[in-house]
């Protein structure tokens, strides 16, 4: 009689020769072991290294600030925007790439807030990013903004409550506990119903959810890149602003590079037409180049095929965690159309968890109040990596490793 495991060892590599054509390893550097956490920081595109040095040497030092004309430096933020913008469904001009996801929100709300005035109210999910709560909070205390938490699936009844009220409906697409992906067109058309706009946060769909920003009549979107998209620690955030936005959206933080004449040198501002009036100053162009080589990534698959290998990969797991490790609690649905990208448990010892199975070579990561979670970066996760994750997960409890006293590495989970 075949094991379990063997069985679901037969099954992985059906599965990974099925998919075989999304199978992006090749792009990739990875690092030893089985890599869970590219929901947390991407792993390295091989264009991005070769990239890097030939900007460095060719562009910075061999032309220095001509680089800035010659090498079109200026529109490198509006030229990623729009290759991100491809991945969510925005039409050219929308997306502008830059700063950090903190500074895109504060953007965002503050320039809703003036785009909605005299109503009073912003409708949030406590669950949201703590950084989405905590720019939310400051935005509405300047601007005196009631927030109201709800919920995704509290929404529509809040809508409801509050009705003209309501400025503001500012949510995540993928829930960055649970992995749970909310329902971005219907309640983006709840919103719309009351008249108030909808901002969405993508940092855990782009790259790995096909989005329709443009269809959806999303009105504004943020996102980080170093996630799915694997621009590299720290790359810059994008922001979408739906067209009919543009005339009326006024930029918070008014930097010379959003102005309309930066060269001018004016004394007053006067914001850009269309997008770049969202750029606030000189962009981190080595980053911004190295996340433009590793959109590269996506001209080998397209998304919807991204979507599939990872909807296969995440169900995968379900099954061998239901058969390998029957008693640790999923919280992530187990309906494919409300998964994102990534599988997480909830554990009472998670932490031990993901640092034991750290030590066995599979990265995970662990978030308040005891969730592990897998992320599952489908281009270069295999079926084969999932099922040994939860064999190492069924002999990290078997043998009481994650019981063990582990001291924190750092700072970070
Ligand atoms: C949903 C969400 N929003 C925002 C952020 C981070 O914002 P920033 O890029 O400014 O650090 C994260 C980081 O994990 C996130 O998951």
């Amino acid at each position: 009689m075949t094991s379990p495991v063997d069985a679901l060892g037969a099954r992985a590599a059906a599965l990974d020769a099925e998919h075989a054509g999304s199978d992006l390893r090749h792009l990739f550097d990875l690092p030893e072991g089985v890599y869970l956490a590219g929901n947390s920081l991407g792993a390295l595109p091989r264009a991005v290294p070769v990239r890097l040095e030939a900007v460095m040497r060719e562009q910075w030092g061999a032309e220095a600030v001509s680089a800035w004309n010659t090498r079109g430096w200026w529109h490198v933020p509006r030229r990623v925007g729009d290759r991100i913008g491809a991945l969510v469904g925005a039409g050219a001009g929308q997306v502008v790439a830059g700063d950090s996801t903190s500074v895109a929100l504060f953007q965002v709300f503050r320039a809703a807030a003036r785009l909605r005035p005299g109503r009073r109210t912003v409708v949030t999910d406590p669950g949201s990013f703590p950084t989405d709560l905590y720019v939310l909070q400051g935005v509405a205390a300047d601007v005196g903004w009631q927030v109201v938490l709800a919920e995704p699936h509290e929404v529509p009844a809040a809508l409801d409550a509050h009705g003209e009220d309501v400025a503001l409906l500012a949510l995540s697409h993928v829930d960055y506990r649970t992995g749970e992906l909310w329902d971005l067109e219907g309640l983006t058309a709840a919103a719309r119903e009351v008249g108030a706009l909808a901002a969405w946060d993508l940092c855990h769909s782009v790259g790995a959810v096909p989005v329709q920003l443009d269809e959806a009549g999303v009105d504004l979107a943020v996102g980080c890149t170093y996630k799915y998209l694997n621009g590299g620690p720290g790359s810059p955030a994008f922001t979408y602003v739906a067209r009919r936005h543009h005339d009326a959206f006024e930029p918070a933080v008014r930097g010379w590079h959003g102005h309309a004449q930066p060269f001018a040198m004016r004394r007053e501002h006067e914001p850009a037409p269309g997008i770049d009036r969202v750029r606030i100053g000189t962009p981190p162009l080595l980053s911004m180049l190295a996340l433009e080589a590793a959109l590269e990534v996506f001209d080998a698959v397209p998304i919807e095929v991204v979507r599939e290998r990872s909807l296969s990969l995440t169900s995968f797991l379900l099954d061998c965690l239901d058969a390998l490790v029957p008693e640790v609690e999923l919280v992530t649905p187990r309906a494919p159309g409300r998964r994102g990208s990534q599988v997480s448990v909830r554990h009472a010892e998670a932490f031990g968890i993901v640092r034991a199975l750290a030590a066995r070579g599979v990265v995970g990561d662990y978030r308040e109040p005891g969730i592990a979670r897998f992320g599952i970066a489908a281009p270069y996760v295999t079926h084969s990596d999932v099922l040994a994750t939860a064999t190492e997960l069924r002999r990290v409890l078997d043998t009481g490793e994650h019981l063990a006293d582990v001291e924190a590495e750092g700072p970070v989970t």
